[in-house]
């Protein structure tokens, strides 16, 4: 009896074992990122990639050669699910990879003028027929053009695109495309929500974490080519000759994917230590008595540790600088300009091709009572001032990171400057890693704004690339969101913003719908529904947060320091760091008056914004409270009072995570699991957090609108139902 009963639990239990196994074995943890490449399920097109990609050569053998080699090995025996054999000369079928120095064949083909006009970074996929063999080329001036290229014919198989007739150049539109690290040397990351720093940094340079390799991979497959290390607040002990041999080691590591390294430096680094001024953030590691850059003490101090860094870094990118902001350290310490301070850097970085990036990130009080119009009254007077290898770095809106702010006036106002975009990839202001944001929507609405600086047309995307002002360099940087949380960014969907980010930088004129369906199909899938349910959960999910934050242009009204949920009381402290200064909510209405009859900020702007933004009538809805102070009876364009669509709004935003919740249950049977739990989880949190920022919102709100807080979208979503039926 006993015997039989085993026996029949048995097989039970070994289905259960195998079942486990199989989830465990499919259990994706989100290391690989988009870099998974499974097998193609689809078997006409698998059948086209064997025929058209039966063997590889190719050419070249520096370390990113081997990298390239190594990629088109893994990633097409994954893709295809058999081995393709490299082979030395042509046959139908062939993949050919090299530069016109290296592979004969190419030489051959004589393209050097269209390489000419790609640059070190571009590249050819081409279908080509050579002497009666059909063959794909890849070909660039330059080894990183061709790992670019050998990502870009990655991607289209891992997105199932047909790849019998390419005919594709691209080159980046956009220089230097650059993570911005905020990682302290104690391991901490400020706004980072993804674990801690990448950088072990008392572990190197002797020991190596692998995860530099697969950083740098990633970064490398969507055209990242520099990384600033450390925190924009700069800790100067960051530029002590130990630390200088780390940065070599993770620059060596680095090199042959293409990216270069860049450090944050402190202005005061030159000081002693014992000439700490307020706090220890401006103390030194130097023996001066001061960091005064018009001094020639302090300027030899700099030539020689730039000197010290490129013998041990030779291709060093440069400094990003945050001075006098917040606290940090900056010549106006000694009454000198942001130019001086840049400029005494700059020189010190010329003779090595090296770069200063100048943050615009400054709000001083004394500057103009209104926060938002203090970075452009400092720097504008400056433009045509600072040195050729200064870039002003600024970020994409005038305050800071908000969910949705007008875009950073700057932008236009310095044609003599070449201006570097600033965005935030950590979701700072946006839920932090908790929260489903696709940043890309957010990105695009800057990038295709239309500045008029030089009439229609001036778009922030033809400033930034510098087709607008013919700037000789250009530069963007992105705030990352990498930390080291096995899946690297915290939230599995933060992933999409680092890639998102990685492609709009090589191109911004990149939709972020293309963008979300490259990611979502190199990431969780091909099959087409799953796609498009995926897809419309990142192409609202910014949308929705800011309905749920700070709809129709309010802005910091989040939780003091910490900045993940709504602190719309928040009244003490430093004046521009109050929400009740920002949202100005009174028995009249709600909104900071930047009017010409208030702080006069729309002035800024150039005509016919600067008009547009004048007039509530004409001022767009989603910038309202931004630029005006608003009656709580005026009338919206949707009819209802500005009282009943900010209900509206907030409802919309959290029934959108409802959605999404919604949509994200109806893929379980396709998704994998562990990643569906993961976002599952997530998602429950981010409802409870966006009803928490709704109701407290409101609530506070109506303290001063004295009005019932209606439920307006699920009203309106009533009558249509009803004027359906
Ligand atoms: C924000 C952020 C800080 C950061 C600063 C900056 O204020 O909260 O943590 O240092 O931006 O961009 O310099």
């Amino acid at each position: 009896m006993r015997y039989n009963s085993l026996h029949s639990i048995l097989p039970l239990f070994l289905f259960a074992a195998l079942l486990l196994l199989c989830r465990t074995a499919s259990a994706d943890d989100g290391y690989n990122l988009w870099l998974k490449y499974p097998k193609v399920n689809e078997p006409e097109r698998l059948k086209e990639y064997r025929q058209t990609i039966s063997s590889i050569i190719s050419s070249g053998n520096s370390a990113t050669c081997r990298i390239i080699h190594d990629e088109l090995k893994n990633g097409l025996y994954g893709l295809l699910g058999s081995d393709i054999p490299f082979a030395n000369s042509n046959k139908s079928g062939s993949l050919i990879i090299g530069t016109p120095r290296t592979s004969e064949i190419i030489n051959k083909l004589n393209v050097t003028v269209v390489l000419d006009k790609l640059g070190k970074e571009g590249y050819l996929i081409k279908s080509i027929t050579i002497k009666g063999k059909r063959s794909l080329v890849i070909i660039a001036s330059d080894d990183i053009g061709l790992l670019y290229g050998t990502f870009h014919l990655l991607r289209l198989i891992q997105t199932h695109r047909s790849i019998k007739n390419l005919d594709i150049i691209s080159r980046p539109k956009i220089q230097n495309r650059i993570l911005n690290h905020w990682d302290n040397l104690d391991g901490s990351v400020e706004r980072g929500y993804a674990g801690k720093s990448l950088w072990k940094w008392d572990d190197l340079p002797g020991k190596i974490d692998h995860r530099y390799f697969d950083y740098a991979r990633a970064n490398a497959s969507i055209g990242i080519n520099g990384t600033v290390l450390n925190n924009v607040n700069a800790n100067p002990n960051i530029l002590k000759p130990d630390y200088l041999k780390k940065i070599a080691k993770l620059a060596d590591i680095f090199r042959p994917y293409g990216i270069r390294v860049f450090l944050s430096a402190n202005f005061s680094s030159p000081i002693s230590g014992q000439f700490v001024l307020d706090d220890n953030r401006k103390g030194g590691i130097g023996n001066l008595k001061t960091a005064d850059p018009l001094d020639p003490e302090v300027k030899l101090w700099w030539k020689n540790k730039v000197k010290e860094i490129y013998n041990l870094v030779p291709d060093f990118g440069g400094f990003l600088v945050k001075a006098n902001s917040e606290g940090m350290p900056g010549p106006q310490d000694y009454k000198r300009t942001h130019a001086d301070g840049a400029n005494m850097l700059a020189e010190a970085l010329e003779p090595y091709h090296g770069i200063v990036m100048w943050r615009a990130f400054v709000y001083d009080a004394d500057v103009d009572p209104d926060r938002v119009k203090r970075a452009y009254k400092e720097f504008v007077p400056l433009d045509g001032k600072f040195h050729p290898n200064v870039f002003v770095q600024a970020k994409n809106g005038p305050l800071d990171f908000q969910p949705r702010e007008p875009v950073q006036p700057l932008f236009g106002a310095m044609p003599k400057t070449p201006l570097m975009l600033e965005l935030q990839c950590t979701q700072e202001y946006l839920g932090h890693s908790t929260h489903l944001v696709y940043l890309a929507p957010m990105w695009k609405e800057y990038l295709q704004f239309d500045t008029y600086a030089k009439g229609r047309g001036s778009t922030l995307g033809s400033i930034v690339d510098g087709s607008l002002e013919h700037y000789h360099m250009t530069g963007i940087a992105g705030v990352t969101n990498i930390g080291d949380d096995r899946n690297w960014c915290g939230h599995f969907f933060a992933q999409a913003n680092w890639f998102a980010y990685g492609r709009l930088a090589w191109d911004h004129s990149l939709s972020s719908k293309e963008i979300a369906d490259e990611w979502i199909k190199m990431t969780i899938s091909n099959d087409s529904s799953v796609v498009a349910v995926i897809q419309s959960m990142m192409m609202g999910s910014r949308e929705a947060c800011v309905n749920y934050m700070t709809p129709l242009g309010l802005h910091h009204i989040m939780q003091v320091d910490f900045h993940y949920g709504p602190g719309p009381q928040h009244n003490t402290g430093r004046e521009d760091w109050r929400s009740t200064y920002y949202h100005r909510a009174d028995g009249i209405g709600l909104g900071f008056d930047r009017s010409s009859a208030g702080s006069n900020a729309v002035d800024q702007y150039f005509s016919p914004w600067r008009e547009k933004f004048d007039h509530i009538n004409t001022c767009p809805e989603k910038y309202l409270l931004w630029f005006h102070h608003i009656g709580w009876d005026y009338k919206m364009i949707s009819g209802k009072t500005l009282w009943e669509e900010l209900c509206s709004k907030y409802y919309s935003g959290t029934n959108f995570v409802n959605q999404m919740i919604e949509s994200w249950s109806s893929l379980e049977k396709t998704l994998d699991p562990e990643i569906y739990l993961h976002v599952k989880a997530k998602l429950e949190k981010q409802k409870t957090d966006a009803a928490i920022w709704r109701d407290t919102c409101l609530e506070y709100f109506q303290k001063f609108s004295k009005k019932p807080i209606e439920n307006q979208s699920s009203k309106d979503l009533q009558r249509k139902k009803k004027n359906q039926e």
